[in-house]
């Protein structure tokens, strides 16, 4: 039963329908119970807005996991067998190729021997190549070079080119790290 008499509750018999004090615990429906404090309006509202931000975070976190990359660094790589074969590898040629996520860069000099780079430009880490009308290493970005020792000899590049220690094991060709 609704009606005056309890605390704080000044329903007339209509309810609240033919109530016209301001009153923020109804919902207009009279005799259903009403919590003081808290309409079933605001508790409605209060639940669709928890479900729709619940909603949007589970749209949007896998989302903005895709787009921003993980902090973890890639394990350091110090040795790989390059998928090429000496053989391969005539006098006067270079050819790149992986060493981790970077790339290295494996020269054959005129003379015969084996040597190897990182494949990063010192400058603005383009991926050099090697030049066999030159016989040297080249930048294709900004006309960079570097000798045979990985010396930066002409253009932007700052710094010499990090030299590999490079060893050929039977058909293979081992490149590592020099730490
Ligand atoms: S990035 Fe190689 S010369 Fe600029």
């Amino acid at each position: 039963m609704s009606g005056p008499g309890k605390d704080g509750d000044h329903r007339p018999p209509g309810g609240c329908r033919d109530c016209e004090k301001p009153c923020d615990e109804s919902d207009g429906q009279p005799g259903l119970p009403v919590t003081p404090g808290l309409s079933r309006r605001r508790f409605v509202d209060w639940i669709l807005g928890v479900s729709g931000a619940g909603f949007m975070a589970a749209v949007l976190y896998p989302v903005v996991r895709f787009l921003v990359p993980p902090t973890i660094a890639e394990a350091a790589v110090n040795s790989v067998v390059v998928p090429f074969r000496p053989a391969d590898m005539p006098p006067n040629s270079g050819r790149t190729f992986k060493f981790g996520s970077q790339p290295g860069l494996l020269v054959r000099t005129a003379s015969g021997e084996l040597r190897a780079f990182s494949g990063r430009c010192t400058h603005l880490d383009c991926t050099v190549q090697y030049r066999d009308d030159l016989e040297h290493i080249w930048c294709a970005c900004h006309n960079g070079h570097y000798d045979l020792n990985g010396v930066n000899i002409s253009g932007p590049p700052p710094t010499p080119l990090p030299v590999y220690t490079v060893n050929e094991r039977g058909d293979q060709i081992v490149v590592n790290r020099n730490v």
